[in-house]
């Protein structure tokens, strides 16, 4: 009887990633605004794999103004207001050192992470790429990270990387004219299809004439998928009933439905996922600290778990 009673249940927090791919995260350490250092990768991947997470792809913040790249460790001077969008005074950047709670929560993981020894000569190689053979980025590096260097580093970070789970490499790309030149060079990072791409637009403003950047990406041969557009503040219903009747494809931050994001967030998700708008969903995951303190706080109700499984459904084809 509890078996058929166990059964039943409506799956929550962890048991919700049991053999999902993960198509948003900002794990790759130092080139954005997410981890800051490999050992917090490897404890939140550590983590993930024990949640049961198959395949992970790394999507780097990628960015460009007016045609040249900027720094995407300032991203959020750029692009968001860190204010209130994460919890425990993250996402502070790049400078970001590993709490108390970080590191104790890491220790927890020992046999299945490298050792605190074994870690810091790692990270002492995965630094020293930015001045021995990352030399030959370091003009563009002034200005942020092209495709080829976000490749090299992902490399590095794959050799030293032990675990289970299947990583990958895309990005998520600012929308703006920037961007149409690496469409146009066809230098993009895209999903394992080779087609689909994921953007993203800042969260108080739209990119002037994102109607015509959608439409040249798919010129190109791309299929682009907006991030998290519930997030997204200037965001109503004629914007998502627009991009959604021209084919866009939406991605969830699964964390929007636990409340991370704010009352806002969360309606605006809820009326998506309804909607049956939403074809993928990420965890947009930029710190351990974040899985540490949310993935508890994953308690839809029973229909609504049942769209977001049909959601991870879709990710395992990118
Ligand atoms: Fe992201």
């Amino acid at each position: 009887m509890f078996g058929l009673f166990s059964f039943n249940k409506t799956p929550h927090g962890e048991a919700l990633l049991k053999g999902v791919t993960d198509i948003h995260c900002h794990l790759l350490p130092g080139v954005d605004d997410g981890m800051d250092v490999l050992m917090n990768s490897f404890a939140l991947l550590a983590k993930e794999q024990m949640a049961g997470v198959k395949r992970i792809y790394f999507t780097p913040h990628s960015m460009s103004v007016d045609g040249s790249v900027v720094d995407a460790k300032s991203y959020g001077a750029h692009y968001h207001s860190h204010s209130g969008n994460h919890a425990s005074g993250v996402h502070k950047g790049y400078t970001h050192a590993a709490t108390p709670l970080e590191k104790d929560f890491s220790t927890r993981f020992e046999g299945i992470l490298p050792s605190d020894y074994e870690v810091s000569r790692q990270q002492e190689e995965y630094t020293a790429f930015e001045s021995g053979i990352g030399a030959e980025f370091s003009q563009e590096r002034l200005g942020g990270y092209s495709n080829a260097h976000l490749k090299a580093k992902f490399e590095i970070f794959r050799k030293f990387y032990k675990g289970d789970i299947d990583i990958r490499l895309a990005a998520e790309y600012m929308m703006n004219k920037g961007l149409l030149e690496k469409v146009k060079n066809h230098d993009m990072l895209t999903y394992s299809d080779g087609r689909h791409i994921l953007v993203e637009t800042s969260y108080f403003a739209p990119p002037i004439d994102m109607d015509t950047i959608l439409y040249e990406i798919e010129v190109e041969g791309y299929s682009p998928i907006l991030a998290h557009p519930e997030r997204y503040e200037y965001m109503g219903p004629e914007d998502y009933t627009r991009l959604h009747q021209r084919g866009i494809e939406f991605q969830l931050n699964y964390l929007s439905l636990t409340g991370y994001y704010g009352k806002r967030v969360y309606a605006k998700a809820i009326d998506l996922l309804e909607k049956g708008w939403y074809t993928y969903t990420g965890s947009d995951f930029h710190r351990l600290t974040t899985f540490y303190h949310q993935i508890g706080k994953l308690l839809p109700k029973k229909k609504h778990a049942a769209l977001l499984q049909g959601l991870f459904e879709n990710n395992s084809s990118l």
